[in-house]
């Protein structure tokens, strides 16, 4: 039996249609008094595709996933997500519209004193209409499943190591089927290989279910292997945008200096 048939129905409809942006950051102003961090930022993301962001630390890569998702106001722009102009929405449409984007916060954890199990229930319990217990269940353990670790239902955040950690938290974010994952910094701290497996992850939930995403990175392999198209957020701006092999050949030296050494 397929779980997700029984999911309720919490889709948002999309305003714009097909082929259209499921996410459009339009000259997007935003400064904490005197720095200003996001200075007329542009970008959009399609149906499908994989964007990565690049930028210097401090850049204002965070806190451009932070507006996107309505925890941080902007000073002026249009961030429109699923055709809903974000800033216009209130506590409970932005809510809803959370839903739909499945977020990974940098360095993000899980619940310590939560099973693997109660840490996928959480959300479920939180945005879901109450399911049944075996349908909540199946639906737990096809979502483990989906990122390899069905077998740690029942162990505890400290069992896990900091790789398979990142893979609950993914999968405690994949349990709502958001049409959206937004990344930040999938990849940092983890060594070689276990990154490898968090990219191929990545590219796995694209194919698997069609899901749109932004991952922010340093790491030049993740955003090779993992993305379809990157951005560079350059002093508040796109300054260049292009896949990586694209990219490569343009004879321009931030984006080069970017390409070497990010
Ligand atoms: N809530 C806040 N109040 C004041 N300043 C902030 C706030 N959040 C971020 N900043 C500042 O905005 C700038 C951009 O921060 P941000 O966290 O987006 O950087 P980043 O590009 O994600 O960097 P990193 O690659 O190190 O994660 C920084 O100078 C930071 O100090
Ligand atoms: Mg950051």
């Amino acid at each position: 039996m397929n779980a997700l048939a029984n999911i309720p129905d919490t889709t948002t409809v999309l305003q714009n249609g097909p082929g259209s942006a499921l996410l459009e950051v339009i000259e997007v102003y935003k400064a904490f008094g005197s720095l200003k961090v996001l200075d007329g930022f542009s970008m959009k993301l399609f149906s499908g595709e994989n964007v990565a962001i690049v930028g210097k630390s401090g850049s204002g890569k965070s806190v451009l996933l932070k507006c996107i998702i309505g925890l941080l106001p902007y000073d002026s722009g249009i961030i429109r997500v699923l055709g809903q102009d974000v800033s216009q929405l209130d506590q409970r449409q932005l809510d809803r519209l959370r839903t739909e984007i499945g977020f990974l916060f940098q360095g993000s954890a899980l619940y310590d004193s939560m099973t693997v199990r109660e840490n996928l229930q959480f959300p479920l319990r939180r945005h879901m209409d109450k399911m049944q217990n075996q349908v909540e269940e199946e639906l737990i353990r096809e979502t483990l499943a989906s990122v390899g670790l069905e077998h740690t239902i029942d162990l505890w955040p400290e069992e896990l190591s900091g790789g398979m950690q990142r893979r609950i938290a993914l999968a405690r974010t994949l349990i709502l089927r958001p049409q959206i994952i937004l990344y930040d910094e999938p990849t940092t701290g983890l060594d070689p290989i276990t990154s490898r497996e968090i990219i191929e992850l990545i590219l796995d939930i694209q194919k698997q279910y069609g899901t749109a995403s932004l991952i922010i990175t340093h790491d030049m392999q993740c955003v090779r292997l993992a993305s379809d198209r990157m951005v560079i957020l350059h002093e508040g701006k796109n300054y260049a945008t292009g896949s990586y092999g694209d990219l490569k050949k343009r004879n321009d030296p931030i984006i080069q200096a970017f390409l070497e050494t990010s």
